[in-house]
């Protein structure tokens, strides 16, 4: 089953294409790691995925359902409340957390499980205790996120995620903005997410994380998908040469 495709994307902002004609897709359980310079369309291909950027041309569908159809290379989009209901299939993780700064860390969690999917709050209540637990952080349910490092912060966001049920995850390199031991911690707990089969899209610059979590790593060049396929294939013996390249600045 796919839970995500994109087929044939096309995006430009201000006349400059920056995505063109860019296909992938990920099946259910899969852990994709999308690989690539800066300015190649990385984020800009997640955010049209997600919904907070609207494709100019091709056609995005989540577990076979259509979010938008390609009619004579325009993206036609679904009606708002459709877009609603198919969006709650997938949950999303930044750089930067974005953690209501006037909530409670528990708060950050329970509040769209109960007032957008209007779940049972005592319930939901329970799960995120659960959630904070599974990602180390039981002790912080009542502080704000000003009082957490970046790291905690971020495994907020990640427990924030995982209390909607999403079927499948979109991180935007997540740990990004941290220092290495506290990224080491947030890995750990996307690789066991990765035993546990939850599907996911992670835009890293962890080339080792991605080697050893990812089942597929797709590489992105100049708004296309450039070579895709087997960590141990791609990163390890890459055929295109603008992955070669960038592989050897990363240094690996
Ligand atoms: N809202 C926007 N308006 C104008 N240009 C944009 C916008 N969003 C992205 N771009 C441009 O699109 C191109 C791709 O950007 P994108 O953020 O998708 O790259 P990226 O691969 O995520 O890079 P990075 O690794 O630095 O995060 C860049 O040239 C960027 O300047
Ligand atoms: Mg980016």
């Amino acid at each position: 089953m796919k839970l995500l495709e994109i087929e044939h994307l096309k995006k430009s902002f201000g006349g400059i294409e920056v995505l063109s004609d860019l296909s992938m897709s990920v099946s259910e359980g899969e852990v994709v790691a999308v690989l690539g310079p800066s300015g190649s369309g990385k984020s800009t291909m997640l955010r049209c995925a997600s919904l907070l950027e609207t494709m100019d041309a091709g056609a995005l569908r989540f577990a076979g359902s259509t979010v938008a159809e390609d009619v004579d290379g325009r993206s036609v989009y679904v009606g708002k409340k459709e877009q609603r209901e198919l969006k709650s299939i997938f949950g999303l993780v930044f750089q930067n957390f974005n953690l209501f700064p006037h909530y409670t860390v528990l708060k950050n969690i329970i509040d769209a499980p109960v007032h957008v999917q209007k779940r049972d709050k005592e319930e939901v209540v329970q799960e995120a205790r659960a959630l904070l637990k599974k990602v180390g952080l039981e002790d912080k349910e009542d502080a704000y996120p000003c009082q957490l490092s970046g790291g905690q912060q971020q495994r907020v966001a990640i427990a924030r995620a995982l209390a909607m049920r999403p079927r499948m995850l979109f991180f935007d390199e997540p740990t990004s903005a941290l220092d290495p031991e506290i990224t080491a911690g947030i890995l750990r707990i996307l690789r066991q997410l990765a035993e546990e089969k939850m599907t996911m899209i992670i835009v890293t610059h962890e080339i080792d994380f991605a080697r050893k979590v990812a089942d597929r790593v797709v590489f992105m060049d100049g708004g296309v998908v450039v070579e895709q396929g087997r960590p141990e294939d791609v990163i390890d013996h890459p055929q295109n040469e603008r992955t070669k390249m960038f592989l050897q600045k990363m240094e690996v």
